[in-house]
């Protein structure tokens, strides 16, 4: 399972590499809008941090625009990934990305078959929004275990991210469920490392270490 960082702030991406938890990295407009500096800039940085796949998203509605966009941010580096809307124009743009090569990650997906429309059209990745759907009292988990089934089903290649991500249980219902890849904001990455027993613990064999030591 790969562990995706959703966010945009350089200094989380950082952070995330130095723990070894980053295989790559999502971003979107609304992560970009919470840096307040000149996006292109912020995604010309991450790029150059990031080795993994870089999923940047267009902000065009057409597939015209989409499709412009998505030329000059694949130009940025071989790991760029096109983030694309689930809508009609999103996925007329994805059949003809895939057909130059250029890999997309269908985005704001929230029920089962739209990954599976998005898989047809060729697309590298889904992204369905579990915690949006958590909102709103829908079963978030319940796409990703449908998405799984249907693209078992027929042998799709498209992978799976796990997004909109809250909490470390949702993690683990992504990994139990064999998804390829979970996106995870940085505070919930610290969160899967650490538990209070776990320092308990340790803080209790240190203080009996040192009862020991002359
Ligand atoms: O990767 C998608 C993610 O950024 C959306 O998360 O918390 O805005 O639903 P959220």
């Amino acid at each position: 399972m790969k562990f995706f960082i959703d966010t945009a702030n350089i200094d989380e991406i950082k952070k995330g590499i130095d723990m070894g938890l980053v295989d790559g990295v999502t971003t979107n407009p609304t992560l970009l809008s919470k840096e307040k500096k000149d996006p292109n800039q912020v995604i010309k940085e991450i790029m150059s941090i990031v080795s993994g796949p870089v999923s940047l998203e267009v902000i065009s509605k057409d597939r015209e625009g989409m499709c412009k966009e998505a030329r000059q941010l694949a130009g940025l580096g071989e790991n760029a990934v096109i983030k694309i809307p689930m809508t009609e124009e999103g996925i007329k743009a994805v059949r003809i990305l895939s057909q130059e090569g250029i890999k997309t990650n269908v985005t704001l997906v929230f029920q089962p078959i739209q990954a599976l429309i998005a898989a047809k059209a060729g697309a590298t990745y889904v992204s369905p929004f579990i915690g949006r759907l958590d909102d709103i009292s829908s079963r978030g988990m319940g796409i990703i275990e449908d998405i799984t089934i249907i693209f078992n089903n027929y042998g799709f290649e498209t992978e799976i991210i796990v997004a909109s991500i809250r909490n470390p249980i949702h993690v683990l219902d992504a990994a139990l469920l064999g998804a390829d890849i979970a996106t995870i904001p940085f505070n919930v990455l610290k969160q899967l490392i650490s538990h209070p027993l776990t320092d308990i613990g340790l803080e209790r064999f240190l203080k009996d270490w040192g009862s020991i030591q002359r």
